[in-house]
């Protein structure tokens, strides 16, 4: 039998966290599989992805720089991908290039984990930032039912390109967040992420029930989240995302669908230093 073979194709790809995430997988289920990094530079992705298949590849996570890259270069793409116009999980069908955005659906499912039941009493929820990410996680919460979203940033008009396609998402700026409505706030800006300054905004007019999640994993508790944690809030870091978002490519590549188990996390938290 041949060995299946992935990757994650990016630049840089050294930190990358995915190959130990499938590669736990991988011993577990005793698949003879493969997943490598491949490092491809910001302009060779299209060299780069035309000889992908042929080389034995059965599909990979892109990752920064090539999002956008992989998105143009795919021949069959999902609703989300569709939506969010970027590319994180790439496989073949039909010797055709598909592509998929699983990382709003890995946010949502991560909630899931977390916190059961937490939609059906989630009404109103703000998104901080409008990047990738926060597209990702606007498409998620709708395929949800979760349509009531506040949605801030720095640059407004970024978030009202990001707001266009869902008539129920209100943008609003910093000072005019309900804040003592939301049952939800996440974080998806970068402010917080090692290197960066932190997420500051007044947390005194959430109600106990409001979630409070950063899609940050780096470090693993944020001020912004230490700050919920000490009030008494529930709070989830972005490691359950990372995790969630790689399930259904390890699916497409290796023919079965893993699960993010305690000791999956307690793995990664090992390698970040928790
Ligand atoms: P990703 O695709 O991972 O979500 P991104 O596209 O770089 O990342 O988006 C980063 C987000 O962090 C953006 O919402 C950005 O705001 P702008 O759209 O105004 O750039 C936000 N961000 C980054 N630095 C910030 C800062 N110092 N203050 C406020 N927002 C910041």
């Amino acid at each position: 039998m041949t060995t299946k073979k992935a990757a994650i194709i990016g630049s840089p790809v050294a930190h990358s966290r995915s190959p130990l995430i499938h590669g736990h997988w991988l011993k577990q289920h005793g698949i003879d599989g493969d997943y490598a990094r491949i490092d491809v530079p910001a302009d060779g992705f299209n060299d780069f992805i035309r000889d992908f298949h042929a080389q034995g590849f059965t599909g990979g996570n892109v990752t920064l720089p090539h999002k956008v890259n992989a998105y143009n270069a795919c021949d069959r793409l999902t609703d989300g991908a569709k939506a969010i116009g970027a590319v994180n999980t790439i496989w073949f069908e039909d010797g055709l290039l598909c592509g998929d955005n699983t990382d709003g659906v890995g946010y949502v499912a991560d909630l899931d984990d977390a916190f059961p039941g937490w939609s059906d009493a989630t009404r109103n929820m703000i998104v901080l930032g409008a990047g990738g990410a926060a597209r990702g996680i606007l498409f998620a919460l709708h395929a949800r039912g979760l349509k009531n979203i506040t949605l801030v940033n720095r640059t407004r008009a970024r978030a009202e390109a990001v707001a266009s396609p869902y008539p129920s998402v209100t943008v609003t700026d910093w000072q005019g967040m309900a804040l003592s409505e939301a049952d939800l706030i996440i974080n998806t800006t970068s402010l917080g992420m090692k290197g960066q300054p932190p997420l500051d905004i007044s947390l005194d007019a959430l109600k106990p029930s409001c979630i409070v999640s950063d899609i940050i994993y780096v470090p693993t508790e944020t001020d912004f989240l230490r700050a919920a944690r000490q009030r008494g809030l529930r709070t989830r870091n972005g490691l359950g995302m990372l995790l969630h978002q790689a399930v259904p490519g390890f699916a497409r590549w290796f023919g079965v669908t893993p699960r993010v188990t305690p000791e999956l996390r307690a793995m990664i938290e090992a390698d970040i230093g928790a």
